[in-house]
């Protein structure tokens, strides 16, 4: 008797090598555990064996059952173990090269921006923002461009309808709205908020209704930059100039201030600069921003007196400063997000 259940046993033991899913172990244990199983069968005989067999066999039955399940629960974890690694897939390989580190970084136009904003910090400027979107008044009639000049024009300017809503942006009259052409606005909303002697550069974005080509975009950024003091003369907005054009292309740049037109300041110059180390561009005359001194009319409309105030004003593309720091040949490249373009400026600062 005793001898069956060890042969029940090992036959739980050998069925084990067979065993290779869950539903071939279901089987195997109802053949050998199972309501109809041999071992379940087996203590059925207890019922037939004289009285004194009864504990020996009890013991013998209950040893070997434990035995059985043992192989049995040994089996379902190798089994349930393999069903997870098929499901984890193939074993990681720790010869295999690390997946690259790639971290974040600026974009070039911010690293831009923020280079250009940190040169005129150390001039003493401070930062200053207004919204992107503005009033034809902010954008044209305060800095003294007349009702007839092209930039106002439905061909040049995005205005929004008559009837939008703004509850953020003050108008002075009852005028359109606009996407700001410059960030010369910012110059009148900063002469309305805070009184003189100031600093301050304005970056930000701006919208022409441009056709897109290597050197236009309808959407790009400048920064803008005015000085109001007493005694501001053209020696000051050159020695600005040349300070923070050299900080940005080095020592050996040449400047040169080209007569120019801006309804806003009078006289008005674009500013040209010529260095040995931009690579095509190097030794050639290149136009880089336009500046003048702060016309009278626009002192008046800010209620500041024009024979005791003066100042000078800049307006500086960021897209042409990052386009010559780093040869870039077509303006389109900075808001395609490929990063194979972009990717070569994570190291930039
Ligand atoms: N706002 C001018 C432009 O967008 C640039 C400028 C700014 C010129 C300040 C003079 C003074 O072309």
């Amino acid at each position: 008797m005793e001898n069956d259940l060890q042969a029940i046993v090992s036959q739980a033991e050998a069925c084990q090598a067979n065993i290779s899913n869950r539903s071939d172990w279901d089987q195997a244990k109802a053949l050998i555990l199972g309501p109809k199983g041999s071992l379940t069968q087996a203590s059925k005989l207890i019922g037939k064996l004289p009285r004194e067999e009864k504990p020996a066999f009890g013991q013998a039955l209950n040893q070997a059952k434990k035995q059985a399940e043992a192989f049995f629960a040994t089996s379902l974890s190798r089994i349930e173990e393999q069903a997870d690694l098929t499901a984890l897939g193939n074993p990681y390989d720790p010869t295999l090269p690390a997946v690259p580190n790639r971290s974040a970084s600026l974009h070039p136009l911010s690293a831009t921006r923020r280079k250009v904003v940190a040169i005129f910090r150390k001039l003493g400027f401070t930062v200053t923002e207004a919204t992107e979107a503005e009033t034809e008044w902010f954008c044209f009639d305060a800095l003294n461009t007349p009702e007839d000049h092209p930039a106002r024009d439905a061909q040049d300017t995005l205005f929004f309808p008559a009837d939008s809503k703004w509850s953020n942006i003050a108008q002075k009259n009852k005028e359109h709205h606009v996407l700001r052409t410059h960030t010369s606005s910012v110059q009148i909303r900063t002469l309305f908020k805070e009184k003189p002697p100031l600093r301050v550069i304005a970056p930000g974005r701006c919208f022409r209704r441009d056709t897109v080509d290597a050197t236009h975009s309808a959407n790009f950024h400048q920064t803008e930059g005015l000085y109001v003091d007493k005694n501001v003369t053209i020696k000051d907005l050159k020695a600005v100039l040349d300070y923070f054009l050299k900080e940005l292309f080095g020592d050996q740049l040449e400047t040169r201030l080209r007569p120019s037109f801006f309804p806003f300041t009078e006289p008005s110059f674009e500013v040209d600069l010529k260095a040995p180390n931009l690579g095509k561009l190097s030794n050639k005359w290149i136009e880089i921003m336009g500046c003048g001194m702060v016309d009278p009319e626009v002192l008046k409309l800010v209620n500041l007196n024009p024979d005791e105030w003066s100042g000078f004003a800049f307006g500086l593309g960021i897209e042409r400063v990052a386009m010559i720091l780093h040869g870039i040949d077509d303006i389109r490249h900075f808001y395609q997000n490929d990063q194979r373009f972009l990717s070569q400026f994570s190291n930039a600062t």
